[in-house]
């Protein structure tokens, strides 16, 4: 499961405890994870693949703060890709930036991600840029268009829970930029943020709206919600655009593990379907958003913990 050992606490008791709680999350969220390095992850894309959805990869873990695990954390993306080259396998790979330095220093996070883009590039595979809480949504972004200056096989996310993200939204597109629409897995204040899922459903139609319309044909828009309500009205909004000459790039992403039988209804009918693989050993702070976002997961957890 994960790395860490049973230690003994400062009185000298084995504190089982966190362990304990640790297994009881593994046991509900082992279902979105792709496995625990990339040889698993492989073997779950292929799975995927021949159930006809893309796959993005990417590796667990963020918010790094030391040197050696963001160099290390480089290294596997490079393998990664070598391994997705060599498998055949169709999709892309997505990063988050503090796994690869944004919390500690910009420029060194800047110089990985371009050195993972380049390997990508050199593949002819995709990249995508994930996007985490609040404070790091900025320099995310100025980061994504630097790169996207230079290969423009890369893409970033867009959090329709942001108050800023129209205006995020029309300056990236202004720049040709590939954008993932997602509601936002971090939490924010009102001054920041919406903060209720309607308030968060409305302004991630609004956001698609403005993509749609303003988007070229080969830009991706990349709609990844589970919620029914907004994946038809993508479908909707692209069949407006198709019957007037006007196809859009349209690609469905889902995480791994969810709404399983939508993904396959949605491949039968012709559509783009990528799956959100994450592999590693690092799926606890995953793990818990995955959660949090949904009551019945949190009564499941209950339920495990105090039985039933
Ligand atoms: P919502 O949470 O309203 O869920 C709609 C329905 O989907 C639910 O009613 C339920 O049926 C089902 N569902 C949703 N979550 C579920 C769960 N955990 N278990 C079981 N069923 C569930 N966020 C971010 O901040 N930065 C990022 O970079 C990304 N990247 C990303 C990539 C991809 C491919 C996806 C699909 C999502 C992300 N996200 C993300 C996460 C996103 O912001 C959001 O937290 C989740 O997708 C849940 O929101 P929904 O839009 O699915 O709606």
């Amino acid at each position: 499961m994960n790395e860490q050992k049973n230690e003994k606490t400062d009185t000298g008791e084995s504190d089982d405890a966190p362990i304990l709680l640790e297994k009881i999350i593994y046991n509900l969220a082992k279902k979105w994870i792709a496995g625990s390095n990339r040889d698993e992850a492989i073997l779950n894309a292929k799975k995927a693949n021949n159930e006809g959805l893309n796959v993005i990869l990417n590796f667990l873990g963020e918010e790094y703060t030391d040197k050696k695990t963001i160099d290390s954390t480089v290294s596997e993306y490079s393998s990664l890709l070598n391994l997705m080259n060599d498998n055949k396998i169709m999709g892309s790979i997505s990063i988050k930036p503090t796994q690869v330095g944004l919390k500690m220093d910009y420029e060194n996070c800047l110089k990985n991600l371009l050195k993972i883009s380049n390997i990508a590039k050199s593949f002819n595979r995709f990249m995508w840029i994930d996007i985490e809480s609040y404070s790091f949504v900025e320099d995310t972004l100025t980061m994504y268009l630097e790169i996207f200056k230079k290969n423009n096989n890369t893409g970033v996310v867009i959090q329709s829970y942001l108050k800023r993200s129209m205006s995020d939204v029309m300056h990236l597109v202004e720049s040709g930029a590939n954008i993932r629409l997602v509601k936002g897995a971090y939490e924010g204040n009102e001054s920041i943020a919406y903060t209720s899922n309607s308030e968060k459903t409305s302004n991630f139609e609004k956001l698609m709206g403005y993509i749609f319309e303003h988007t070229k044909n080969q830009e991706i828009i990349a709609v990844a919600t589970h919620d029914s309500t907004l994946i038809e009205k993508a479908i909707q909004i692209d069949r407006e655009y198709r019957s007037i000459g006007k196809k859009k790039n349209l690609e469905f992403q889902f995480l791994k593990g969810i709404r399983d039988s939508l993904k396959k209804s949605m491949v039968n009918e012709g559509y783009v379907v990528c799956e959100y693989m994450p592999y590693g050993q690092k799926w606890l702070p995953y793990s818990i958003r995955r959660i949090k976002e949904r009551k019945r997961n949190l009564l499941l957890l209950g339920r495990s913990l105090f039985g039933n």
